[in-house]
């Protein structure tokens, strides 16, 4: 889809409250798409709404929504089928993590991170189909990540649900290409936003920070490419080969000394 097309449509971002969520909000303003921002800070997702208006003149409706609750995405549908907005690009970005210990976390939280890190994505790209295949063309990005790609010991359900994005959203590339709603795998790098500090991040393990803005926008410039897998984060290529070639115990064993508490935890 070339995104000049989609001005004066509407994009639904989750997560829109900070970090890569805020970044796509505020590109695909810019572009002159119309927006709804969803998380669930509301004074957060007001700035930003006003922000949006005021700079680039584009409608902005703002969703205070905890996606991990049952039936929150059949909410927002009914609510947007109501209000007349029909989505032409669904950004599924919100999501945590939790760095430690397996038993450290209640096992409450990874309900929770598995109903929104895997279960919202699910319903909502279900929900939107009808809206998004009513466009010629129209998008979905999936945002995963590079914890996808291996298991991580004390980080072992963030890396689990991110496989899972990773899976369902190229397969669903393959289901929907042929409607014209192109899916996109987006696999940003460790990137400067609130991540580490929800997931109680302790170790500098992953150096080099990415900027929301270079994700954003190298993922809306391969949009005009069909590509379905977008990764903006360096270091994959080595991180799948060591996975694929060498064996799991070693594997397993590297990346657990990468991510261990430190003493004491
Ligand atoms: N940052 C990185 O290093 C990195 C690397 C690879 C992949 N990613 C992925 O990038 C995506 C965005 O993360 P980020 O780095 O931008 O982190 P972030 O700054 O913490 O943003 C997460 C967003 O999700 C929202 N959210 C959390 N729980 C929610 C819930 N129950 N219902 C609705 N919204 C909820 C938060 O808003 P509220 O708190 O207001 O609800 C916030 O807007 C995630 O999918 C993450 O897995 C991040």
């Amino acid at each position: 889809m070339k995104l000049e097309e989609a001005k004066g449509n509407w994009a639904l971002v989750t997560g829109a409250s900070s970090g890569i969520g805020r970044e796509f909000a505020l590109q695909l303003a810019a572009v002159g798409m119309n927006m709804v921002l969803v998380a669930r800070r509301k004074p957060l997702l007001d700035i930003l709404g006003s922000k949006l208006s005021q700079r680039y003149e584009v409608r902005a409706l703002i969703l205070p929504v905890d996606l991990s609750r049952t039936n929150a995405i059949s909410e927002i549908r009914s609510h947007l089928v109501t209000e007349g907005v029909k989505v032409r690009m669904l950004v599924n970005n919100a999501a945590f993590g939790r760095w430690g210990r397996f038993e450290a976390t209640p096992a409450e939280v990874y309900e929770e991170m598995i109903r929104l890190n895997e279960m919202a994505m699910v319903s909502l790209c279900h929900h939107f189909l009808e809206d998004l295949s009513s466009f010629p063309t129209s998008v979905i990005i999936n945002v995963s990540s590079p914890a996808a790609y291996n298991p991580i010991p004390y980080m072992a359900v963030y890396a689990a649900t991110k496989a899972f994005v990773s899976s369902f959203s190229q397969a669903l590339y393959g289901e929907w290409r042929d409607r014209g709603v192109l899916v996109q795998t987006l696999v940003p790098g460790p990137t400067e936003t609130e991540f580490d500090t929800v997931a109680g991040a302790y170790a500098s393990a992953l150096k080099g920070r990415e900027s929301t803005d270079t994700v954003v926008k190298t993922s809306l410039a391969h949009l005009a490419g069909d590509a379905p897998l977008v990764i903006t984060a360096k270091g994959t290529y080595k991180q799948r080969v060591f996975t694929a070639l060498f064996p799991v115990k070693m594997v397993i064993k590297t990346v657990a000394r990468m991510f261990q508490p430190p003493k004491g935890n």
